[in-house]
């Protein structure tokens, strides 16, 4: 390759990355911030040297199987990267990165915020008054659920839900359970949380069920409606990891047959599309994928994924690789 690598990076990121990004390669930016679709992607993919997408692009194994293809690294802007097919990657050389670690603390503290919030029907007072038809005070006003001294199950063990254990343990004394098949009995016995055997004993016992696993063919509606209709009627569902982790559909039955008592989502199956029932229903806070949605978190992503170009063309190994 002569002169600096052409790098594709598929939306708007923070001024400081793109600045970065502009300094250290030739780097074909996405002022407009539309989304690439598939033929514009096929094309980076053979007229760049790197892609820089985020989690809401899609890089198939077609896209990366295409004849023709210069691109040989993929630095995506996600911790998550269910987007990128991975074993098509390997298959084709083509290197993968993705930005763990900085995006923790801030996923965490949407967790909270959406734990609280279902709880302590913020969302519905919000609408309310804004719609101008609160009347005052009452004893018997919108009355919530408590959350100090309830337990919390976290299904997923790894950096963002023992984040939030601790968040949950140390702030509002919360009893924590978790099961993770990757996480061990350690990782959970320093924060003072109980790991359990299976989902089902997480899910049987706690007043907050939290999701934290990555989007997999395993996890793939890991919540469906058995699982939902495992949940105890009095409690709620938060998830802010993928959408498919849940199936929605099983989600709104749950929900209109009072299988579980409201749900917080900041991921949906079929995003930006949430399901029309949902928006309907004052016990489910609905928010916009905002888990990592901080000026300096998104800085951060955007270093990383740019030190993990870097250091690829500088002849070293990424970092962040997962392929
Ligand atoms: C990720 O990084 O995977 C998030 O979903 C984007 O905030």
């Amino acid at each position: 390759m002569s002169g600096r690598p052409t790098v594709v990076v598929t939306r708007r990121l923070p001024a400081r990355v793109e600045d970065r990004l502009r300094t250290l390669f030739d780097a074909r930016l996405n002022t407009a911030d539309t989304p690439l679709d598939e033929a514009a992607l096929a094309g980076a993919m053979r007229d760049a040297d790197a892609l820089l997408p985020t989690v809401t692009d899609r890089i198939t194994a077609g896209l990366l199987s295409a004849p023709g293809r210069r691109v040989r690294i993929v630095s995506n802007f996600g911790v998550g990267f269910n987007n990128i097919d991975v074993s098509a990657a390997q298959t084709h050389g083509v290197v993968v990165t993705n930005t763990p670690d900085v995006l923790t603390d801030d996923t965490a503290d949407l967790t909270i915020t959406l734990l609280l919030m279902v709880a302590r029907r913020t969302g519905e007072g919000e609408r309310l008054v804004r719609a101008g038809h609160w009347t005052g005070w009452r004893p018997t006003q919108m009355l919530g659920t408590r959350v100090t001294g309830k337990t919390l199950g976290l299904i997923g063990f790894g950096r963002i839900g023992r984040a939030v254990a601790a968040r949950a343990r140390g702030g509002f004394g919360m009893r924590v359970l978790w099961h993770d098949p990757f996480a061990s009995e350690s990782d959970g016995a320093a924060l003072g949380a109980e790991r359990r055997d299976t989902i089902e004993e997480v899910l049987a016992d706690s007043d907050f069920v939290s999701l934290h696993c990555p989007a997999t063919p395993d996890t793939h509606h890991l919540m469906n409606a058995t699982r939902l209709a495992a949940m105890r009627p009095e409690a709620f569902l938060i998830n802010t990891s993928r959408g498919d982790v849940v199936e929605e559909g099983a989600l709104v039955r749950a929900l209109d047959d009072k299988a579980i008592a409201g749900a917080a989502l900041d991921v949906y199956e079929r995003e930006p599309s949430v399901s029309r029932a949902l928006l309907t229903m004052e016990n489910v806070v609905l928010l916009p994928h905002l888990g990592s949605a901080t000026e300096e978190t998104r800085v951060a992503m955007g270093n990383r994924a740019v030190d993990n170009l870097a250091a690829f063309f500088g002849g070293g190994t990424p970092r962040d690789r997962v392929a």
